[in-house]
């Protein structure tokens, strides 16, 4: 069992592409459905609202888990911490539990070595509670290791839903007790409308959004699905109270095709 199944909520709310207010409204609205897991980053531009329907909110700070992102242009020696402390100043908190490397850096870009010493610095000064990594292949997590042992890493937040089950980096990440943060588990809306997903639902009386959510989880990954409707969080939300069979997670599995929803011109070479 990794640190991050114990202290971190598996199921969280995502909050890319969310932006004003639609993002706070979003957020508001997460929290009152029950969510305490919230994921941002530098790039999303809605810390701010983030911070503000957490302040709204009234629930107390340890009830809640927050995970930010360095974004590529802040990975510098000179910029890292500074951008961590903005990030604070936007949430309007002290710290939060969980900052991520949002993308390794891009080639010729910053030293590895180096922006990881950042990262661990922001945790040796309190700026977070745990740190971790996105979007780091086998290569990347293998590099990372020079600099961070497994138990300091902890997550790899990375693109993992039924279209894109992303084995060999998972299996790799098993092996080394790194947990996994599923990100896009709907392949942002993609395998909702998938035939065998909406036949699962049926047979379990539940949304299809509630299926792929209960795979995620049954795989011990954390998920993070983002929503702007109160219906939608509120079917979310629920969806770990639903345990699938052994043979309807294994026949979820099977609609792997390597989809690949994020795929920025600076992404690394994925483990396929
Ligand atoms: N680390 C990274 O590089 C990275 C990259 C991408 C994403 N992420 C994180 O992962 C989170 C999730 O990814 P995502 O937001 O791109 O995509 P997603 O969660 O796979 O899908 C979001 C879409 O699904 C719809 N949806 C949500 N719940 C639904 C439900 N119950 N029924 C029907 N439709 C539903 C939403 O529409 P409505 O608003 O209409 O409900 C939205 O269009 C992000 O928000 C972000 O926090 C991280």
């Amino acid at each position: 069992m990794t640190l991050a199944d114990q202290v971190m909520p598996k199921l969280g709310m995502g909050t890319f592409r969310l932006e004003g207010e639609t993002a706070y409204q979003s957020v508001k609205m997460a929290l009152e459905v029950g969510f305490r897991h919230l994921d941002t980053a530098q790039i999303y531009g809605n810390e701010a609202e983030v911070g503000r329907a957490i302040a709204d909110s009234g629930i107390d700070r340890s009830e809640l888990f927050i995970t930010t992102k360095v974004w590529n242009a802040q990975l510098n020696q000179k910029e890292f911490i500074d951008s961590v402390h903005t990030s604070l100043k936007k949430l309007q908190l002290d710290y939060v539990d969980l900052l991520l490397i949002h993308w390794p850096s891009p080639e010729n870009g910053e030293p590895m070595h180096e922006y990881l010493t950042e990262l661990k610095k922001a945790k040796e000064s309190g700026l977070t509670r745990y740190i971790g990594l996105s979007n780091f292949t086998i290569a990347n997590l293998t590099e990372a290791m020079q600099t961070l042992s497994a138990e300091d890493i902890f997550t790899n937040q990375v693109e993992v839903h039924p279209y894109l089950t992303n084995e060999k980096l998972r299996a790799f990440c098993q092996a080394q007790n790194i947990h996994i943060t599923a990100y896009m588990p709907f392949a942002v809306g993609k395998v909702l409308k998938d035939a065998k997903i909406i036949e699962l639902a049926e047979k379990y009386q539940v949304t299809p959004a509630e299926v792929v959510i209960a795979w995620e989880l049954a795989h011990g990954m954390a998920t993070i699905p983002s929503s702007t409707k109160r219906a939608n969080l509120q079917a979310n939300f629920k969806a770990s109270e639903l345990a699938l069979s052994t043979e309807d997670i294994e026949r979820i599995d099977d609609l792997n095709c390597g989809d690949r929803q994020a795929v920025p011109d600076f992404a690394p070479q994925w483990d396929e």
